[in-house]
C-alpha cells in the first residue's frame, strides 16, 4: 500500500500539504493524517478525495509514534511521502517562558520529528520524499525566540545530513525554511511575546509556501526557501557576521518597544484630557 504521512495536518501548512497533495498525487493509496485535534483531521479527511486514516495523537507522548509504526508494519506500507509539519514556537525571553512548555517545544520540534523519521525509514519507498518544516529562524540565532530558532537549526542540520545519507537509497529529503506564514502558528507563538513588526510585512500565504516546497521536493532540492525576501535574508546570514545582524535586530526591537510605549502613553494622556474636559 502506497502511503503519504502528514503530521500537523489539522491546521496551517500541514493541512495545506494534504490539500495540494490530494490534487497532485493520484498514485497514493492512503493519506495518514497526524495531529492531536481529531475533529479537525476528520473534517480534512472528508474534504479529500483519497482514503485517509486518522492518527489523533500527541506526538510527544511516549509510545504514540509506535502506533504509526505498527500500522505501517501491518499494512506492509510503502511510504512515498513523509511530511513533518507538527511544531510550535514560543516567543519571549527564556526567563518568562514556562520551562515545561519550552521543553515540550524541543520534544515536538526535534525529538518527535527524529523519532518518527527513524521509525519510518525502513518503510520508505524508493524515490520517496521526506519533507521537514524547518524555518528561516534556522539561519540565525534569535534572541527572544531562542529555543524555537535553535530547534529549527537542528531540523535544518538534520535534514541536510540525512539528505546525503539517504541519497544512495533514492530517498530525497527537503527542509522547508519559510519566513512568517499566515497560519494559526502566531496564535500560540505570540501568547508569550511579540514578533518584530517589520517581519509581519513579509508574511507569506501557506498555499504559496507549500506549492514551492512540493516543487522543490520533486526536484530533489535539499532546502526550500520561499520568496525573494527570505532568500535575501538567507544570503545575508551567510555573508555578514551574525553578531552584527543580531545587534541590528536588537536595535530595531528596542526602537519598536520605545515607539509603542510612547504611543501608549500618548493615548493615556488623551484619554485623561478627554475625561477632564467631559
Ligand atoms: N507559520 C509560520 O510563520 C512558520 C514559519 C516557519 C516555520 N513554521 C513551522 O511550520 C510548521 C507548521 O506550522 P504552521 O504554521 O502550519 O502552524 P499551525 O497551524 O499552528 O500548525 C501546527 C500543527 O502542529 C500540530 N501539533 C502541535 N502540537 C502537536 C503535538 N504535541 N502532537 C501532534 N501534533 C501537534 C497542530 O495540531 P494539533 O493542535 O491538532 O495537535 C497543528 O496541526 C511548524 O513546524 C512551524 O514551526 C511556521
Amino acid at each position: 500500500m502506497k502511503i503519504a504521512i502528514i503530521t500537523g495536518a489539522s491546521s496551517g501548512m500541514g493541512r495545506e500539504f494534504a490539500l495540494q497533495m490530494d490534487c497532485h498525487f493520484a498514485n497514493i493509496d492512503e493519506f495518514w493524517l497526524v495531529a492531536r485535534r481529531e475533529e479537525e483531521l476528520i473534517k480534512l479527511a472528508e474534504s479529500l478525495t483519497h482514503p485517509c486514516r486518522i492518527f489523533a495523537m500527541d506526538l510527544t507522548m511516549k509510545g504514540q509514534i509506535q502506533r504509526i509504526e505498527e500500522a505501517a508494519r501491518l499494512e506492509d506500507a510503502k511510504i512515498c511521502m513523509l511530511v513533518q509539519c507538527a511544531g510550535f514556537g514560543l516567543m519571549g525571553p527564556l526567563e518568562v517562558l514556562p520551562i515545561k512548555d519550552t521543553v515540550s517545544m524541543i520534544k515536538l520540534n526535534c525529538e518527535a520529528l527524529t523519532e518518527l523519521t527513524g521509525h519510518m525509514l525502513p518503510f520508505m519507498a524508493r524515490n520517496g520524499r521526506i519533507i521537514f518544516l524547518a524555518s528561516s529562524a534556522a539561519f540565525l540565532p534569535q534572541p527572544e525566540f531562542s529555543v524555537y530558532a535553535a530547534s529549527k537549526s537542528y531540523v535544518l542540520s538534520f535534514a541536510r545530513a540525512l539528505a546525503v545519507e539517504l541519497r544512495s537509497k533514492e530517498i530525497y529529503v527537503t527542509a522547508v525554511c519559510p519566513g512568517p506564514v499566515d497560519t494559526p502558528f502566531f496564535d500560540i507563538a505570540e501568547k508569550t511575546g511579540s514578533t518584530l513588526a517589520f517581519k509581519k510585512a513579509f508574511m507569506a500565504c501557506p498555499e504559496d509556501v507549500v506549492a514551492k516546497a512540493l516543487r522543490d521536493s520533486f526536484f530533489r532540492k535539499p532546502v526550500s526557501v520561499y520568496g525573494c525576501s527570505m532568500n535575501a535574508f538567507q544570503l545575508m546570514t551567510k555573508l555578514l557576521p551574525h553578531g552584527a545582524i543580531l545587534s541590528a535586530m536588537k536595535w530595531i526591537k528596542d526602537a519598536e518597544k520605545a515607539r509603542s510605549a510612547e504611543s501608549f502613553l500618548k493615548e493615556g494622556e488623551q484619554g485623561t484630557e478627554g475625561r477632564l474636559q467631559a
